[in-house]
């Protein structure tokens, strides 16, 4: 029987994370995982809730009362909050953009995820999955530093933004990748153990074929 196998996959925005670990899940019979997703979903509800990522006030009474339950939807595991997955266009948007790292950057709310994240490994086994990916800032380096295989992807400054453009998005990656690395709690960094690879000029398939040739 193969061993179950855990990818962590980190880098900055825009760099191919999402797109990779899909189709590596796809290939591999993963379970995929989107953190960002789960840091989406916390800031439009924060932000629903009206609370602001300057002050604490409420922040922790309302995080203690949020209930995080992982669904499975085709190859991924998505985190519905208070009973409900939120749509893309909601955590998507460009008011979620514009305050996601700021709420990232609360050890509150990276703590509210933390359990939640690392209990998915053993959603991943219950469901017969051959292992899982997980794809971040910090899986790597805090959440599964366990992990067989970890994957630093980057990519230059211009090749991001345009990359976003494409997708329609409006949003500063630049300015969310500085605040995500200098942040205190769980930086983006790349952990010693993971392999860098420069997306900037592979495509999708070339970044593929370097993952699963680590795999193999
Ligand atoms: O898709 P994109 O790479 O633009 O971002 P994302 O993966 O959706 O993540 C959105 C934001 O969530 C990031 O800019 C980080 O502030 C935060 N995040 C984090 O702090 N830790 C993670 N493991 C994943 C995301």
């Amino acid at each position: 029987m193969k061993p179950f196998l855990i990818v962590a996959i980190d880098g900055g925005a825009a760099t191919g994370k999402s797109s990779t670990a899909h189709s590596l899940a796809e290939r591999k019979h993963l379970l995929n995982i989107d953190t960002g997703a789960h840091y989406r979903a916390l800031t439009f509800s924060c932000l629903a809730a009206e609370l602001s990522p300057e002050t604490s006030t409420g922040l922790c009474e309302f995080l203690s009362k949020v209930e995080l339950e992982a669904e499975l939807r085709g190859i991924s595991a998505v985190m519905s909050v208070n009973g409900r997955v939120l749509r893309n266009a909601e955590i998507r948007s460009s008011e979620v953009n514009q305050n996601v790292s700021r709420f990232a950057a609360l050890p509150e709310l990276r703590s509210a995820l933390l359990e939640y994240q690392r209990g998915l490994v053993e959603f991943a086994r219950r469901r017969g999955f051959g292992g899982l990916v997980m794809e971040g800032r910090d899986i790597g380096s805090v959440i599964l530093p366990q992990a067989d295989i970890k994957i630093f992807l980057d990519a230059d400054d211009v090749t991001k933004a345009e990359r976003r453009e494409k997708e329609g998005q409006q949003d500063s990656v630049a300015f969310r990748d500085h605040l995500d690395s200098r942040r205190k709690a769980a930086p983006l960094i790349r952990a010693d153990d993971a392999v860098l690879i420069d997306t900037s000029n592979l495509t999708l398939e070339q970044v593929i074929a370097q993952v699963i040739e680590l795999i193999d």
